[in-house]
């Protein structure tokens, strides 16, 4: 983006601001797949963009049949807060110019802003980064697709795990000035079945980082308490009870997990 980045707002104000705030519609983002509009929201002369993707837009998927994309969306949120990992930018559910949809605050990068997925040449992987696949070029010249060894990635992975994501591309990890990492486009997530899609396989077999199962015996239990209540509003009863068991599978194997050998594990396009 060229503008100036807005002062970052504490999730509690950005909550705020997307719930009664007044939306007034942008345009409608190209590369978007569905109908997912920009934004500007103004409350008390606060104003912000953000992402509006109204269920009317949504497009039937023959592999997710139940309930809507935005429902996924604010759930994806709701289990990105119950970690305070603050990976997802806040969404919500409500009524907007068409009808009730996700909102989700809109997240500035700036212009220099250097993603840490990408594709490398294939005898070149920068030292600090990890390979998950190979490509050739038009040229037949050797590539790897890979991702940087970073913690906030790491963070990521296992969060996607969790969501059972399956579109995690390099274009849907944002890098703000803030120094945080935001993932967006939650859509096809919380499915029963493993669709664990992404780019982030760098970690995969290996052991959890620190703190991750301290995090996920935390989500755990908010999970059977009042976050599995509210995400049953979201999702259906079934993946609500699919997302707990993953956070315990998880915990019991205290490993990055593994691509599954009969659905291709990477998104296209990947970046
Ligand atoms: N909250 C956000 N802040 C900044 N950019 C976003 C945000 N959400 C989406 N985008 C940008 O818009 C693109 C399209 O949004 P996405 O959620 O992927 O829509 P779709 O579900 O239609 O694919 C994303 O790839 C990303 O570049
Ligand atoms: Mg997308």
């Amino acid at each position: 983006m060229t503008t100036e980045p807005a002062a970052a707002l504490a999730e509690s104000e950005a909550l705020d601001l997307l719930a009664h705030g007044q939306i007034e519609i942008e345009g409608r983002l190209v590369a978007a797949s569905n109908t997912t509009l920009r934004a500007e929201i103004t409350l008390d002369g606060l104003t912000r963009r953000c992402v509006y993707k109204p269920v009317r837009g949504e497009r039937p998927l023959w592999d997710f049949p139940d309930g809507t994309l935005a429902g996924r969306e604010v759930s994806a949120f709701l289990v990105s807060q119950a970690t305070g990992w603050d990976l997802v930018p806040p969404t919500i559910l409500r009524d907007g110019p068409l009808g009730v949809g996700a909102l989700q605050l809109w997240i500035d990068e700036p212009d220099d802003a250097e993603s840490l997925i990408g594709f490398v040449p294939a005898y070149d992987v920068p030292h600090g980064w990890l390979p998950v696949a190979n490509a050739r070029d038009e040229d037949g010249d050797a590539y790897a697709l890979a991702h940087k060894d970073d913690p906030r990635l790491a963070r990521l992975a296992v969060f996607d795990a969790v969501i059972n994501n399956a579109d995690r591309k390099g274009g849907h990890v944002l890098y703000p000035a803030t120094g945080s990492i935001h993932g967006v486009d939650h859509g096809v997530s919380f499915h029963v079945e493993n669709k664990l899609r992404t780019v982030l396989w760098g970690w995969t077999g290996k052991s959890l980082f620190a703190d991750a199962a301290d995090v996920l015996r935390a989500l755990g239990a908010q999970l059977d308490a009042a976050l599995g209540a509210t995400l049953e509003e979201h999702l259906t009863l079934s993946e609500v009870q699919h997302l707990r068991l993953r956070v315990r599978r998880l915990l019991r194997a205290g490993r990055f997990p593994k691509p599954p050998q009969d659905w291709p594990a990477i998104p296209w396009p990947p970046v």
